[in-house]
């Protein structure tokens, strides 16, 4: 029997935005994207400099004719092209422009996939929400830790009641990326945006991988955060931007939890770890040993599982592409969000039934922006806050 991929033909066309020559984001989107064939990367827009954006594209592979000079350039163009204009973009370009271009495109009819952070602010990423029920298009974002295929079989686990209630989660990504004073060296296109706080998000460490770890935790759980008391601020001294957030939480079903992010962790290296406990055991899992996954059930002995362990669901082992053993990592992950999103817009263009694909949507980023947002307020007035729905 033919494939979804050979019944629909062809690659979906992407078009990126951000991610030039010097960005590593930028190069793990695009060969994500393409991996399993799902999508072809086939214009984009790569500097908010008109010129370099042109020139850029070209280096990247990218046909000069269809390497643009901004994001309205090429969302005109692409409609104009004779049916082989492209049906998606991908944006990681940054935080401040995510936004104003995911509107963009979903207004020009187009699915998107969106880096985090989706928005600057709750009430944005609930318009993003509302455009894209309106236009019925697809929205991924790709928090690419929630894809890796223990974590989805994870998320089975805690679903199908083998934790029993959750009751507890601690959550923490400790991150070093900003453990030296980054402010004192030479400015680059990046450290400008990302040194800004009018650029770089209300919190610039939950934009850049609280974010992550909060989403990660939902993910899984399957819970929302319904209250927070936060403290955010800046571990490293005089520092403009906020790299640390610690906060307790309350999950929607009662259960409590601590989150911590930090970007100024000295000699920690994107460490993002879940611990999930409910009343008859536990579940961990650490970004440093990616492929595998603890559960512990009180009064037996630890297992670990791992990715393409025969006891996995189809759908989990689908996740990976080398026998286990073989290491698999962020990229692959990134590759699982993207060809979920491919195989649903293939089904509905084919008017055939889907199933969603589990990845994270914009509702997800939504709850992110009111997390962050309650994180701030909460740490500004010293009390429990509420996370808006
Ligand atoms: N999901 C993840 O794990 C992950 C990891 C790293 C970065 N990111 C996200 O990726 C985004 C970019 O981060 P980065 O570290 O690559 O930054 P960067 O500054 O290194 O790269 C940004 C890129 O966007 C381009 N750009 C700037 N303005 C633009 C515009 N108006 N239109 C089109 N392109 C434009 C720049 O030329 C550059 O190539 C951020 O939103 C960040 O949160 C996500």
């Amino acid at each position: 029997m033919e494939t979804l991929r050979q019944r629909f033909g062809r690659p979906l066309r992407l078009g990126v935005i951000g991610g030039g020559p010097a960005s590593w984001i930028g190069r793990m989107h695009r060969s994500a994207a393409e991996l399993d064939g799902w999508w072809r990367v086939s214009a984009g827009v790569f500097s908010s400099d008109v010129a370099r954006s042109r020139a850029a594209g070209p280096l990247l592979g990218i046909d000069a004719a269809r390497s643009y000079g901004s994001v309205e350039e090429m969302l005109r163009a692409e409609a104009q092209r004779s049916g082989d204009g492209i049906e998606a973009v991908a944006i990681m370009s940054p935080n401040d422009t995510h936004h104003s271009c995911a509107a963009a495109a979903l207004d020009a009819g187009l699915d998107v996939i969106c880096d985090k952070p989706v928005s600057e602010t709750h009430a944005q990423a609930l318009d993003l929400v509302a455009r894209c029920r309106r236009r019925q298009r697809l929205f991924a974002v790709t928090h690419g830790y929630s894809a890796y295929p223990v974590i989805r079989h994870a998320r089975e686990l805690v679903r199908g009641g083998v934790l029993g209630a959750l009751r507890l989660a601690q959550v923490e990504y400790m991150q070093s990326a900003m453990a030296t004073r980054i402010e004192d060296a030479p400015a680059t296109n990046r450290t400008r945006w990302v040194l800004d706080p009018a650029r770089s998000g209300l919190a610039l460490v939950m934009s850049a991988i609280g974010c992550h770890a909060q989403h990660l935790l939902c993910f899984v759980s399957g819970l929302a955060v319904a209250r927070v008391c936060a403290d955010v601020g800046a571990l490293m001294p005089d520092r403009r931007v906020i790299d640390h957030a610690s906060a307790l939480l309350e999950l929607s079903n009662g259960a409590r939890g601590t989150f911590t992010a930090a970007q100024a962790a000295a000699g920690s290296e994107n460490d993002i770890r879940l611990r999930l406990y409910g009343e008859r055991g536990m579940i961990g899992w650490s970004h440093r040993n990616a492929s595998y996954l603890t559960l512990a059930l009180q009064g037996e002995p630890a297992r670990t599982i791992g990715r393409g362990d025969a006891e996995l669901s189809p759908a989990v082992i689908a996740g990976g592409r080398t026998p286990r053993g073989h290491p698999e990592g962020l990229r692959e992950a990134f590759a699982n969000i993207y060809a979920e999103l491919a195989q649903e817009r293939m089904a509905l263009s084919l008017g055939e039934a889907v199933a969603p694909g589990p990845y994270p949507r914009i509702e997800d980023g939504a709850h992110t922006m009111a997390f962050i947002e309650a994180c701030l307020a909460s740490h500004h007035s010293g009390a429990w806050r509420d996370v808006a729905a």
